[in-house]
């Protein structure tokens, strides 16, 4: 199997280059932001928990995150491969993840990092504030969401240096670009 982590701050095209990488690749994609956001409108317990977490930027606990994460890797037992987008964002998390994928025979292949300087995340994310109207793209969220990933989820790429797994891609430029430079990696874990 092909299991890919990308990686990355808020805003640096995690969910863009998802949708390259399964056209390109075949996988299957588990955003855990489009997960949480599912359960939000579907007014779910957790919906209900995860709606004040993400308002505030902050992040939804680990234990509830990682038996979400198991459902959905459960519902996906034929895949050919999984694009992890948004999941790991903590240590504890980066460790549940291997334990679920070694008890399935397998483990991350590669993460992909994907790196963008942060007065360009801010102005991609007001951005799409503005045409979405996603309730976490306003500037005092967007800020607790940057200050949450260099606290909290940046640590993880020495967990992954460490795993031999990890692979620093440029995020900036145009889409295609940034896919190519994604591809080479990805192909390189193979
Ligand atoms: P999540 O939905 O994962 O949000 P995020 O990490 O903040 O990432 P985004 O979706 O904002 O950005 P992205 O990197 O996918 O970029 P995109 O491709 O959309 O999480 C939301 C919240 O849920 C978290 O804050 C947390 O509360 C909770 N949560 C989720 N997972 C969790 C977990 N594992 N543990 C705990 N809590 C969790 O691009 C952004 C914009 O830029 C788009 O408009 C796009 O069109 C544009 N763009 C993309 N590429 C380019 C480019 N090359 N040039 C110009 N514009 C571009």
């Amino acid at each position: 199997m092909l299991n890919v982590v990308i990686f990355g701050a808020p805003g640096s095209g995690k969910g863009t280059q998802s949708e390259l990488i399964i056209k390109e690749y075949a996988l299957d994609h588990i955003s855990t932001g489009d997960v949480l956001r599912g359960e939000i409108k579907g007014e779910t317990e957790l919906g209900k928990i995860a709606k004040e977490y993400i308002e505030k930027g902050q992040l939804v606990p680990d234990e509830l995150i990682i038996n979400m994460l198991a459902k959905v890797l459960d519902s996906k037992k034929d895949s050919k491969g999984v694009i992890f987008d948004g999941f790991p964002r903590t240590i504890p998390q980066a460790k549940a993840l291997k334990v679920m994928l070694n008890e399935r025979g397998t483990d991350v292949s590669v993460m992909i990092d994907l790196q963008v300087e942060e007065d360009e995340l801010i102005q991609r994310l007001l951005k799409r504030g503005e045409i979405s109207g996603r309730s976490d793209d306003n500037l005092e969220t967007i800020k607790s969401r940057l200050d949450v990933y260099h606290n909290q989820t940046a640590p993880l790429a020495a967990y992954y240096v460490e795993e031999g797994k990890h692979k620093a891609v440029k995020g900036m430029g145009t889409i295609e670009d940034i896919f190519g430079r994604i591809k080479v990696a990805i192909d390189g874990a193979k």
